[in-house]
This record gives C-alpha cells, sequence and structure tokens, in this order.
C-alpha cells in the first residue's frame, strides 16, 4: 500500500512501471505525462477498471506544470508520497549514433542544452516540487533512471563512443542524486540513480541509420560483446521494470546505497 509518481509514462519503461505498480490496488499511482489526454485513451484501453491510476499534466521543461502536478499529487495523496520515479527523459539520434567529434558543433550545443534541460534542470526541478511529499511518506525513495553509458571505466575500457551528449546529462543526474543523498540520508530520504539496461522500447530504426551511424554502432556493439560476451540484445520493458524495480525494494540507506549509481542488477554490471 504505497504511492508512487512516474515521470514519463506515455509509453516506454514508464508505462511498463505504471502497468507494473498498479497491479496491486492498494498502491496508489501517478502517472506525469506531457501529453494527457492520450496517455489517459491509452490507460483506458490498455489497462481498463484500475481506478488506482492518476495521469496528471507534467513536463520536465515547465516549472509551473511540476509544481501543478505536485499540488494535484497531495490532494490524491493526502500531502504525503513513498517513491518518485524520475524516469522521462529527452533522447536524441544526433549523439545516439555517432561519436562526438562527427557532431557539428552548433547542433552539439544545441543537443547538450535540450538533455541538461530536460534529463538534468527538469529532475531537479521535479525533486524540489515533490520532495515535501517524500518527506511526509512512509517509504521516502527517489529513483532517476540512468545509463551505464555514464560510467567512466565502462567507456573509456570498452570505447564506447556513442551517446555521449546523454551519457553528460546521465552522468550529471548522477552527480545531483548524490549530492541529494549527503543532505537527505539523516531524514531517511533514499536517493538512488539506476540503469535499466538496453531495454527495446521500439525506439530503434536501423532503416533509418546512415553508414557512418551504422559504422559507429558497431563499434558500441563490439564494445558491449567484450564487456559482456553473454549479452545478446535489448531486455523486454516488462523484464526492464521487474529488475528496477527489484533494485529500489532491495537497497537501503541501511545497507549503504544512499546515492548510488546502480546496474538493473543491483551492482555495476552494466549489460
Ligand atoms: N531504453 C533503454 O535502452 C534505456 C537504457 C538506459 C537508460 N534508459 C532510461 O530509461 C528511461 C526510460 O527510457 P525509455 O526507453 O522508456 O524512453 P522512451 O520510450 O523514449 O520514453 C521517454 C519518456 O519520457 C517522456 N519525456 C520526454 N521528454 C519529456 C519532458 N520534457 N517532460 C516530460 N516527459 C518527457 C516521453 O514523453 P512523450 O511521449 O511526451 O515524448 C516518454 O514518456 C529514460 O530515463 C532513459 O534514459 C533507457
Amino acid at each position: 500500500m504505497s504511492s508512487y509518481v512516474v515521470t514519463g509514462v506515455s509509453k516506454g519503461l514508464g508505462f511498463e512501471f505504471l502497468r507494473q505498480l498498479s497491479k496491486d490496488p492498494s498502491n496508489t499511482v501517478i502517472g506525469l505525462v506531457r501529453d494527457p489526454a492520450s496517455a489517459k485513451e491509452k490507460v483506458s484501453a490498455e489497462l481498463p477498471d484500475r481506478s488506482n491510476i492518476h495521469i496528471l499534466a507534467g513536463d520536465l521543461t515547465n516549472y509551473d506544470s511540476l509544481k501543478t502536478a505536485a499540488a494535484e499529487t497531495s490532494a490524491i495523496t493526502g500531502g504525503s508520497l513513498d517513491y518518485l520515479i524520475a524516469n522521462a527523459a529527452f533522447m536524441s539520434t544526433v549523439d545516439g549514433f555517432s561519436a562526438i567529434g562527427e557532431i557539428e558543433p552548433e547542433v552539439a550545443t544545441d543537443t547538450l542544452r535540450k538533455y541538461m534541460d530536460t534529463n538534468v534542470i527538469g529532475n531537479l526541478q521535479l525533486y524540489n516540487v515533490f520532495l515535501p511529499l517524500i518527506l511526509k511518506g512512509k517509504v521516502k525513495k527517489v529513483v532517476a533512471l540512468t545509463s551505464g553509458h555514464a560510467d567512466l571505466d565502462f567507456i573509456n575500457q570498452f570505447d564506447i563512443q556513442v551517446g555521449s551528449l546523454y551519457a553528460a546529462s546521465k552522468g550529471a543526474m548522477n552527480i545531483i542524486n548524490a549530492k541529494y543523498n549527503t543532505q537527505y540520508k539523516k531524514q531517511g530520504v533514499l536517493f538512488l540513480s539506476i540503469s535499466p539496461g538496453v531495454v527495446d522500447t521500439g525506439n530503434f530504426d536501423p532503416s533509418a541509420l546512415t553508414q557512418k551511424q551504422l559504422e559507429a554502432l558497431q563499434v558500441m556493439m563490439a564494445g558491449f560483446q567484450s564487456y559482456a560476451p553473454h549479452f545478446k540484445g535489448g531486455l523486454s520493458p516488462d523484464v526492464a521494470a521487474q529488475n528496477v524495480l527489484r533494485v529500489v525494494e532491495n537497497a537501503s540507506i541501511e545497507k549503504g546505497d544512499g546515492g548510488a549509481f546502480l546496474s538493473h542488477f543491483g551492482n555495476k554490471q552494466w549489460l
């Protein structure tokens, strides 16, 4: 019997978190989206009769929308929140399939700003508006979805060239989580950065890539193979969400997990 706020529940992992967490009718699950009308339609079609799901407007690049979402959440839950899952993220093909030096400087600047606005500043503001509710919650867990792409040893030892600007935003958010941990662990709030591994959320279309992008992707796949010879491809959102939620449940301040950057295995094994 817990309350959850999950951002970016329109699709992908976010929708899967919404689906899995709302299976227990005693949970209250609040999903933030940019387009509430279409998300409500999807929930009605795919998860009918789940009266414990609430869809609210919440755009990470619009502070007022987040403030309003926190006030609406408070009205639903009675002023508290157990779990905040910062799942939503901006992702771009600009750096997704290109090495950093291949990106035109103006394009790199514009793309990095978008990453920072959504994945770092947006989440920082999300934390600001929801922390008063978390402090009144029973469980007090705040989780940001991150990526193994932000692990420096992984990047350097396995030549993971692509995803540079994305990884920079995830690395920045890992730091923000650790800094929040240093301040709020005394009040019992656990902050975590969790990578779900590679998840097949239907966003990847190899036919849309140029020859150069395909080559960069092959370099990444070679790095993945050398890092994890068992790696065969992305996990389904269903399995990935279960993995992440298991790590969230097992982690605690008492076990020393405050501010940690963990994989879906609960350690530093990214694949
Ligand atoms: N998939 C993977 O392999 C993988 C690997 C490592 C980490 N992750 C992380 O896991 C999380 C979920 O990934 P995913 O693959 O499920 O992504 P996805 O399918 O692309 O979904 C992203 C979600 O974020 C929302 N979003 C984007 N910009 C937003 C904004 N400004 N305000 C509010 N919501 C916004 C999108 O909403 P709209 O529908 O409105 O666009 C969508 O609901 C992300 O943090 C991602 O970085 C994923």
